[in-house]
């Protein structure tokens, strides 16, 4: 195997300066070829060719030592470190006696242990240092890919995708140089994924194919992933039977549906024997499902999990259904509550290999929503929280938003209180999805800045207890080496606080949307008002918010266990940044920071629009940086233009609505329309 080194494109957090430290020294691996192992030793190889170090043999002298630990015999090295059982992916990282060693129990361990030294770098072969084990908090660490093969007329090729067309078609057939698909996956191995969807939820025709005739596109791209331990996953059609295997229903309790599946799925395994399994978004924005049949979403997940049970395979089931044909005038139907009221009542009958996966929050990957509550609701299910760091909703990769903290807050949160489990801890046996930010962009991301949310997904996934901070301070390190303070200070300045930062200036205190409809880009405060959707403000002369209580709303409180039933339903105790998520409350409602609801949206709306303008001017003063590179800063300018225009264009509509609405002037008497 050789190492793909492209031309052209920007080669993120894995530059040659990332493998120096590794390439310039004496390395030891006693591992057979299996995969990802003898990966690893052409990693090592092509670093040791570019960087003057070589791989040697058992007894030679040796800096770094990587070994399976069933490996006979052991060198001394990683003997002397060796201890308790590492596990599926793990790795042991040690110095001692001027030798790192680096053991693992399988392969993929040795994989992610050579990727913490690649990390590390210099560190990693500096003072002496214990044993230390590293595992993957999660199982399953997983990137789904909204990608079409055709150009969809209204979506593109990638669905909500703003980085360019698909790495994996183009112009409706299988890319025919695939190598850009094995550098991915070796940027995403090194932030510890290991499971990929290449296909749209929303499976149009073509791409229902690639279950069966076109299956051979689906095995070309698994064999480029493969080598960086990464299993490939399909998004498939509920209604497959029907609409590939001929047959007159899909009902997944008919026996014929259940054969229909089996056979299909083992011609999948057949042909790629280390296939991951279904993503499948059913009844749901139009796509097909076992309501159509009377059933429910257990008897429809079990089907397909069954069909891939005997192949170790699962089955990713979304739990993303609600009515997207709501009446505006009909306040009785909350579509925040639909996924619980859905599956909450299910718990315990999906099969063991069903993932159920659940969106962080109730409505759809906005910038500030309440953790969904059927995460905390499940017990008896294996569950996968999903997130976006395709930047639907968070600026669309024109805005500098960096979302590791908001996802932090995600895995942190704590449904039973501080001494309960966190949402990392329920979903260990599922795992963390996202979807993809990637597409065939030079960037990889269309905005630069926004690897670092690919980066940040990876590494939570592995790691949920790391802070955003230091992970951006690894993403700086790797992706811009030797560019020193000034730009380290700077880009930490640009985009610790960006989420915030773009809160700030869009919908307030957690009432969601206010998007132009259908894009979803720019301001638009009553784009979805009286749509169909299920999204709405209420806002009115004399207040804003959707009052989701038991005592007078929608009851969707009660939906969380205690404390956050009561504090969510409590007009006292909700948090500021949720207040709009769960109350209707007056303009001149006095929130917990001491200001008025409608002269808090103005502070925040001015506030906001000034922070984009410093993050231009700071960027602004970094020109002629030696690593960054003029093409790249000068792409961040242009993006950052961007983002002031539409920061103001935020503010100014946000404002003004309110300040018409209400009729409450801003105190600071500042400028509104
Ligand atoms: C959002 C998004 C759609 C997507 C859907 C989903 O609504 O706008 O493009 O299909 O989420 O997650 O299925």
């Amino acid at each position: 195997m050789t190492i793909p080194h492209l031309t052209g494109v920007h080669p993120a957090w894995l530059p040659p300066e990332a493998f120096v430290a590794i390439g310039s020294r004496r390395t030891l691996i006693v591992a057979d070829e299996s995969v990802p192992a003898g990966t690893v030793r052409a990693e090592v190889a092509d670093a040791c060719a570019r960087h003057g170090g070589a791989l040697v043999a058992p007894g030679e002298a040796a800096d770094l030592v990587l070994a399976l630990t069933s490996a006979e015999p052991l060198p001394p090295a990683a003997r002397a470190v060796a201890g308790p059982e590492l596990g599926a992916e793990g790795f042991l990282l040690a110095r001692r006696d001027g030798v790192t060693v680096v053991l693992a129990d399988d392969p993929a361990g040795l994989l992610y242990g050579f990727f913490e030294v690649v990390r590390q770098g210099e560190a990693a072969f500096g003072a002496p240092r214990p044993a230390e084990p590293y595992r993957p908090a999660l199982r399953r660490r997983m990137l789904d890919h909204w990608d079409n093969i055709d150009v969809h007329p209204v979506m593109g090729q990638v669905e909500r995708g703003y980085s360019g067309g698909s790495i994996f078609w183009r112009d409706g057939v299988l890319r025919e140089d695939l190598s850009r698909v094995r550098v991915y996956a070796r940027l995403l191995a090194a932030t510890g994924i290991n499971a990929v969807g290449i296909n749209n939820v929303n499976v149009h025709a073509s791409e229902a194919r690639l279950l069966t005739d076109r299956l051979a596109e689906v095995a070309e791209i698994a064999a480029e992933f493969r080598p960086y331990g990464i299993r490939v996953h399909l998004s498939v059609n509920f209604a497959s039977p029907v609409a590939l295997g001929g047959l007159d229903t899909a009902d997944p309790l008919d026996e014929r549906v259940r054969e229909w599946w089996a056979r299909t799925t083992d011609r999948v395994y057949a042909a790629i024997p280390d296939f991951g399994g279904f993503v499948v978004k059913a009844d749901s924005e139009g796509q097909p499902g076992p309501f159509a049949y009377g059933r429910s979403h257990a008897d429809g997940a079990n089907v397909l999990a069954d069909a891939l049970a005997p192949h170790g395979g699962v089955v990713h089931w979304r739990a993303f259904v609600y009515n997207h044909r709501q009446d505006w005038r009909d306040r009785s139907t909350d579509r925040a509550r639909a996924a619980h009221d859905h599956f909450a009542p299910l718990d315990g009958e999906f099969r063991d290999n069903a993932i159920l996966q659940v969106k962080h929050g109730p409505l759809d990957f906005q910038t500030r929503e309440p953790v969904s509550p059927v995460i905390g609701a499940m017990p008896g299910t294996r569950l996968a929280v999903e997130l976006q760091v395709t930047q639907e909703y968070t600026g669309q990769q024109r805005h500098v938003c960096y979302l590791a903290p908001m996802w932090s807050e995600v895995l942190g949160f704590r449904f039973w209180g501080p001494d309960g489990r966190a949402v990392a801890d329920v979903t260990t046996s599922g795992g963390l999805v996202a979807v993809s930010n990637v597409g065939d962009d030079p960037y990889w991301t269309g905005h630069p800045l926004a690897q670092a949310n690919l980066y940040a997904f990876g590494r939570l996934a592995w790691q949920p207890s790391l802070g955003p901070a230091a992970i951006l301070d690894e993403w700086i390190g790797l992706t811009f080496p030797g560019d020193g303070e000034a730009l380290r200070d700077t880009l930490h300045e640009l985009m610790d606080d960006s989420w915030r930062t773009y809160e700030r200036y869009t919908a307030p205190l957690g009432v969601c949307f206010m998007v132009r409809p259908g894009h979803h880009y720019g301001p638009d405060v009553d784009g979805y008002e009286y749509t169909q959707w299920g999204t709405y403000h209420f806002a009115d002369r004399d207040g804003i918010g959707v009052d989701r209580t038991r005592a007078t709303g929608t009851g969707y409180t009660g939906q969380y266990p205690a404390p956050w039933s009561e504090v969510y339903e409590s007009l006292a105790e909700c948090p500021d940044e949720l207040l709009l998520f769960f109350h209707h409350v007056p303009y001149g409602h006095v929130l917990h920071s001491g200001t008025t609801v409608v002269q808090h949206i103005y502070d925040t709306h001015f506030a906001g629009a000034g922070q984009a303008a410093a993050m231009r001017a700071r960027w602004a003063e970094l020109d002629g940086s030696k690593t960054v590179g003029a093409a790249l800063h000068a792409r961040v300018s242009e993006l950052l233009d961007e983002q002031v225009r539409s920061a103001e264009e935020w503010r100014d509509q946000v404002n003004t609505y309110f300040l018409r609405k209400s009729g409450v002037p801003d105190v600071h008497g500042r400028r509104i329309y």
